[in-house]
């Protein structure tokens, strides 16, 4: 038979095999992974060259088009500029959010209404997680619903004065999400301390970027985290804590997990590679580095990051990509400053940073990570948590989506300096600017079609050809069985 293409001479990387193989596309699936050197006629060949062949990176944690939620500002990407990224950094599905402000009462048509501005505008597949800041009854009973249209994650917060959730209306949305079989994402960081913090720097007149870091230190993570695996506990319903920063958190939730708690955890490079002194950068420069939570001290904060995403603690790596333009006045991290403010004002800094192009090559490059460990945190995992699998994620012959992602071999790319002039987002910088990469794919192929073609023409996917993908249950988050009962504690 004649395959539609065949990716010959790689070495294959699953989250569980490394070895030669040439692998067989028909149509959008993979379609016969066959020892290296077998005859395969294709109406198209590619030839990785001796570079890693994996399945197409996730990146389970992207805002897109979102309104001011986080600070003063506006996300700058689109679900195109934002897509259109991610497909060039070897990113084929990314899982955004559908928010709900706390003017709202319900979900479901800010689900539509999110997947609206998707629609037709994105180069690589999509889904939504839920983000719920009014857990309203009528908002629950939209749930079902939600599910059935593939929507099977809702993301609470415990900081943000637009966001926060009290503990029982964390507890509403866990049990919630325990009937409905929906996994809760947490952002754990302490709300009211954080604005007690920051209220005793602004009475010091202590108003600079920097100071964002003073205001969020580690105790407010590592309190917020232990107490939603406490409220997690008690429900029994499993949770995902996003962008894990503090090694003490990270202890908290190794320690839940050897307790056989169903606790979830994700970082992201910003908690590998950047640290505090990146927001004391010259003249307001260190707002380019202003995330939530912060970067942490340096190299030991970095090194226990490294451990746990190696010693399975944390189950998927994200870019948590928020991005803000740094130049603008208006949407843009200099929204801040003002006449009274000349440094700007770190408490209305636009939380977040611009990361889906990135993630992948930064990661891969350090050679930090097994690569089966790296394809299970990217891809595999994040699959697996969020539904997706085995359709996403892996490369199981007439079941699995034809995503790859295409690499140079180990030391094949001669290492090179990354300039946001190089990325694909709508972002006037990258707070990674400067950085040596030793790593960028070659190929990313996305249901059958190359997207990404570095050395002929680079982006050569269209807008409008990827797709909303519904999700199923987790398979990673089992969800308890039977009625949750008061009476049983
Ligand atoms: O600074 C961050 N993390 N911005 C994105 C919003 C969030 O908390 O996920
Ligand atoms: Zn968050």
């Amino acid at each position: 038979m004649e395959y539609d293409i065949v990716v010959v001479n790689g070495v294959v990387v699953t989250a569980s095999d490394v070895a030669e193989y040439d692998i067989a596309i028909q149509g959008e699936k993979i379609a016969l992974l066959a020892p290296k050197g077998t005859p395969l006629r294709a109406k198209k060949t590619i030839d990785a060259k001796g570079g890693y062949v994996m399945p197409g990176g996730i990146d389970a944690h992207v805002h897109l088009q979102e309104p001011p939620l986080f600070g003063k500002g506006s996300t700058a990407d689109t679900f195109e500029s934002g897509t259109r990224s991610a497909v060039a950094g070897g990113t084929t599905t990314i899982v955004a959010f559908a928010p709900q402000d706390k003017s709202k009462e319900t979900l479901m048509p800010l689900f539509e209404e999110t997947y609206a501005k998707a629609k037709d505008n994105c180069y690589g597949d999509y889904s939504f997680h839920m983000l719920v800041s009014n857990p309203t009854q009528q908002a629950i009973s939209d749930l079902p619903a939600l599910k059935e249209a593939g929507v099977t994650s809702v993301k609470i917060y415990m900081t943000y004065a637009a966001l926060q959730l009290r503990d029982d209306q964390v507890l509403d949305v866990l049990l919630a999400s325990r009937q409905n079989g929906i996994t809760t994402m947490v952002h754990a960081e302490n709300g009211d301390v954080l604005n007690w913090m920051t209220k005793q720097l602004e009475k010091r007149n202590l108003h600079a970027p920097k100071y964002h870091s003073n205001s969020r230190p580690q105790p407010l993570e590592t309190e917020a985290t232990y107490r939603a695996i406490s409220l997690s506990s008690l429900v029994a319903e499993p949770i995902l804590i996003v962008h894990v920063s503090s090694p003490t958190a990270a202890q908290h939730i190794r320690d839940a997990q050897t307790k056989g708690l169903p606790i979830y955890a994700e970082t992201c490079p910003q908690y590998l590679f950047l640290t505090k002194a990146d927001l004391d950068k010259p003249s307001f420069e260190g707002a380019k580095c202003v995330c939530a939570p912060p970067p942490r001290e340096g190299s030991e904060d970095h090194d226990a990051i490294w451990k746990g995403l190696n010693n399975g603690t944390f189950t998927i790596l994200s870019s948590d990509h928020c991005p803000f333009r740094y130049d603008d006045a208006v949407t843009g991290k200099k929204s801040v400053i003002s006449p009274e403010y000349p440094v700007g004002r770190f408490q209305y800094i636009p939380n977040g940073i611009a990361g889906v192009e990135t993630r992948l090559s930064l990661v891969l490059g350090e050679d930090r990570l097994p690569l089966q460990k790296f394809v299970e945190v990217t891809s595999t995992n994040v699959a697996k948590l969020y539904g997706l699998y085995p359709r996403k994620g892996a490369l199981i012959p007439g079941v699995s989506d034809a995503d790859l992602v295409i690499w140079y071999p180990k030391g094949g790319l001669a290492p090179f300096e990354l300039k946001n002039e190089m990325l694909h987002h709508d972002v006037d910088y990258t707070p990674f600017e400067g950085r040596t990469l030793r790593q960028w794919p070659r190929y990313t192929i996305l249901r059958g079609q190359v997207v990404w073609d570095r050395e002929n023409g680079g982006l050569v996917g269209k807008k409008g050809y990827g797709q909303f993908v519904k999700r199923g249950e987790s398979l990673l988050a089992l969800k308890a069985q039977g009625e949750w009962n008061p009476e049983d504690f």
